[in-house]
């Protein structure tokens, strides 16, 4: 099959408008048949209740080439469990899972080739989303949602490729305790922005969020989870209003279990930043992106970037990830 011509090695992470993509329609109580379409434009109700309440949630995934040129997709089943939580939280109707799966294969499949070539450091990120679509004005869910999965080519997530970035502690919260922070709805995203906005206008790649109650813990960043790496352990933060991260999950297998390191998920204090090596951001997007420095208030403490464990764990699952290394059960569903 032809790529396109496209210079795929210098990609950023930016929307680009690719062949087809899916839609299903949910309408008194059911889910349609769906299918593909060409249509990249949605039309709906000035009063959806999306655009008037944000009731809208979504997952981010890739799919890449692997060494011996199949294109591969990495544990969709664990983006399709946490949409359905996302879901269920946001009162919207769960796209079942295995469908989840069959439209995110056949979004990919159709756009074969928008998928980046082995090597080139980019990859097709796949966006599957769902919105309340019908005129709704008295607080309350939806009763119509459309899921759609479109997917685009991207390079690295931060500006400038691979490179250690400069954090800082941010004054704002991206989540309310027993709020939203563990599912992925795009209001998370919305309460971020301000706080990513100034970030960028002083200086600093991304924010790191404290526990939104006691303001003395690590939480994550705008879009990654944080990962720490002390001597031989790996200890990365856990809290009910962060983002479980599949890319998380997944290297803390990794470390455990390829590379015998011992692995803590637990509450990460802020004053225990300075005992840290290493310190990296790992998320769909954002792969492992080594961190420099986390400015907490003038206090600026540094890392290693990306330290010899940080390294190898990257290897490790971009190894599995791009075929060079044996996955475990499950990691890899062929697309074609
Ligand atoms: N945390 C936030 C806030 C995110 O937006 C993401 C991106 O999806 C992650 C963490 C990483 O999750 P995953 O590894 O499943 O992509
Ligand atoms: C992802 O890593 O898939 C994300 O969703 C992060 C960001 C682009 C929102």
């Amino acid at each position: 099959m032809e790529k396109k011509n496209i210079d795929f090695a210098s990609l950023g992470f930016g929307y680009t408008q690719t062949d087809l993509r899916y839609v299903s329609n949910f309408k008194n109580g059911a889910w349609d048949e769906g299918g593909l379409t060409a249509d990249a434009n949605i039309t709906m109700t000035e009063c959806a209740c999306v655009l008037q309440y944000a009731q809208t949630c979504f997952e981010g995934m890739k799919a890449y080439t692997t060494e011996d040129g199949r294109i591969v997709c990495f544990r969709p089943d664990m983006n399709a469990a946490r949409m359905a939580d996302s879901c269920r939280r946001l009162v919207m109707p769960v796209f079942p899972e295995d469908r989840f799966v069959d439209a995110v294969k056949q979004t990919v499949a159709a756009n074969a080739a928008w998928v980046p070539p082995y090597g080139s450091g980019a990859s097709l990120y796949i966006r599957p989303f769902m919105f309340g679509s019908d005129a709704i004005l008295g607080v309350k869910p939806a009763t119509e949602f459309q899921f759609r999965v479109f997917a685009t080519p991207v390079g690295p997530y931060f500006k400038g490729g691979v490179r250690p970035l400069s954090l800082r502690v941010s004054d704002f919260d991206r989540a309310a305790p027993r709020g939203t922070g563990h599912v992925k709805a795009g209001l998370n995203y919305a309460m971020s922005l301000y706080a990513i906005t100034d970030a960028h206008a002083q200086g600093y790649d991304e924010n790191v969020y404290l526990d939104p109650e006691t303001r003395t813990y690590l939480e994550e960043t705008g879009g990654a989870n944080l990962i720490f790496v002390k001597g031989n352990t790996l200890v990365t933060p856990k809290s009910d209003s962060i983002l479980p991260s599949i890319t998380r999950r997944s290297l803390v297998y990794v470390a455990k279990e390829h590379l015998g390191m011992d692995v803590e998920e637990r509450p990460v204090a802020l004053a225990e930043l300075k005992d840290f090596d290493e310190c990296g951001l790992c998320g769909t997007a954002a792969v492992i992106s080594p961190v420099a420095s986390i400015d907490d208030h003038g206090d600026k403490i540094t890392f290693a970037g990306f330290g010899p464990a940080l390294q190898k764990i990257y290897n490790t699952l971009t190894g599995i990830q791009m075929g060079r290394i044996e996955p475990p059960k499950g990691w890899i569903v062929e697309i074609c």
